[in-house]
């Protein structure tokens, strides 16, 4: 993004700013009662996301950088992210969908306005290289997938769209050696190649990992299937005592969204029912039910470290090319509602031969979420800051969901360890013995 002229990056943003809203007014293209209704305490009505985007995109494009007046000062609080828990959201006096729809077109219009007049080679971070307008972008695409998970717990059917996608095929060594060595983790100081990363992918630093072996693909429905068959989720030996009690309570025993009639499990996705693919990865299975297949089969869950390790230390596992040319590389960008059979990317492998890094499902990791080495706060706290410590565990490299332009390998996401209703599978690691 960042190699562009000003005029090339201005006429790139301004496309990338239409794409994205295209898409958040496609899934948002339902009746009045779809999306002001609250389709689970977890989320918000898709109405709030709707206005959400759009408040953000005024606090940050219009008033920090444009200098402009706030245009609903009234509203703001509705919209901050902060100030109301996701489940009392529907009680507050909301925007409608057509206000709403009104609202973000005219923020987006100043926006433009403002995007024309800026000086993207003036050294202030947030006009550097277009980075507010990376980080609106890069917003409001994480809210669409939000919106879709939205969609997908609502069981409504006919309102997510479908795709293609390429054949699996099994891998010959189903786990890939990385040997020992330092390897750079992160992104930022020196040569940027990510300009738009966030500051918890930030600074790049130099870590030294032992050997270990990482699963080649992420697991399948297939291998999980054998971990719930084998009486996974009934065997303590396997959970961390938090994770059995959070089962226990919950009267977990298998993914989200799946049931057991007789001898065949099914799935509920976006509305339909249908058998549950056994070459898919798995996904909608929290940190615990990872968590505890993995030690099921002799391995572990890796560190955020291994895992960013084994994309090879470029952009993007394949190299350095935009995803946005996704053709053969990866399962980003709601291409299809789903994610992609094991083995449908050979040439999306990273140099080691580590395929399905990126896309998919989002991968959950070993790690808490916490700084690294010389993190500094830009350009508010609430990003990243606040969530820092021992509550969350990371994830990595985006889902079928995510778009190309709010993921890389560097990109941290992170959530609960009891979230089941994001696009979240895992695949393991091991030390050498
Ligand atoms: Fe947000």
């Amino acid at each position: 993004m960042g190699n562009a002229g000003p005029t090339g990056l201005k006429e790139r943003i301004a496309a990338e700013l239409a794409a994205v809203r295209e898409r958040s007014l496609a899934y948002t293209d339902a009746d009045d009662d779809m999306l002001v209704r609250q389709h689970s305490p977890l989320m918000s009505p898709l109405v709030w996301d709707l206005a959400h985007v759009g408040n953000y995109e005024e606090l940050w494009v219009l008033r920090e950088v444009g200098g402009i007046e706030p245009l609903r000062p009234e509203i703001d609080h509705l919209y901050d992210a902060f100030k109301y828990p996701r489940k009392d959201r529907p009680s507050l006096p909301l925007l409608g969908p057509a206000e709403a729809r009104k609202y973000i077109s005219g923020v987006r219009g100043r926006v433009l306005d403002v995007l024309d007049r800026v000086d993207l080679t003036d050294p202030d971070p947030l006009r550097s290289g277009g980075y507010v307008f990376g980080l609106v972008l890069q917003h409001e695409h994480q809210h669409d997938e939000t919106m879709l998970a939205t969609l997908q717990l609502s069981r409504r059917p006919g309102l997510v769209r479908d795709g293609e996608l390429p054949p699996g095929r099994p891998a010959a060594e189903p786990e890939v050696h990385i040997p020992a060595g330092v390897f750079t983790m992160g992104t930022g100081g020196g040569t940027d190649t990510t300009p738009w990363a966030y500051d918890n992918e930030r600074p790049a630093h130099r870590i030294y990992l032992p050997g270990y072996w990482i699963d080649r693909h992420p697991v399948t429905n297939a291998a999980y299937l054998e971990f719930v068959e084998d009486g996974g989720y009934r065997d303590p030996r396997w959970w961390l005592p938090q994770g059995w009690e959070w089962a226990e309570r919950n009267g977990v025993e298998a993914p989200l969204f799946w049931t057991r009639d007789g001898d065949t499990w099914w799935r509920v996705r976006f509305g339909r029912e249908e058998p549950v693919p056994p070459d898919e990865p798995v996904q909608h299975v929290s940190w615990y039910e990872a968590d505890a297949y993995a030690r099921w089969a002799g391995k572990r869950l890796p560190t955020e470290a291994e895992w960013e390790k084994a994309c090879g230390g470029r952009t993007y596992p394949w190299g350095e090319a935009d995803p946005g040319r996704l053709g053969r590389w990866a399962n980003l960008g709601h291409r299809a509602a789903r994610p992609a059979p094991a083995g449908a990317f050979p040439d999306g492998a990273s140099p080691y031969g580590v395929e399905q890094l990126i896309g998919d499902v989002w991968e959950w990791t070993d790690s808490w979420f916490q700084p690294y080495p010389g993190y500094r706060c830009f350009p508010y706290e609430e990003y990243s800051k606040v969530f820092f410590g021992e509550t969350y565990r990371v994830l990595r490299g985006g889902s079928w969901a995510t778009h190309p332009s709010a993921v890389r390998t560097t990109f941290r996401n992170w959530d609960y360890p009891i979230r089941r209703q994001i696009f979240a599978g895992f695949r393991c690691a091991r030390s050498e013995d």
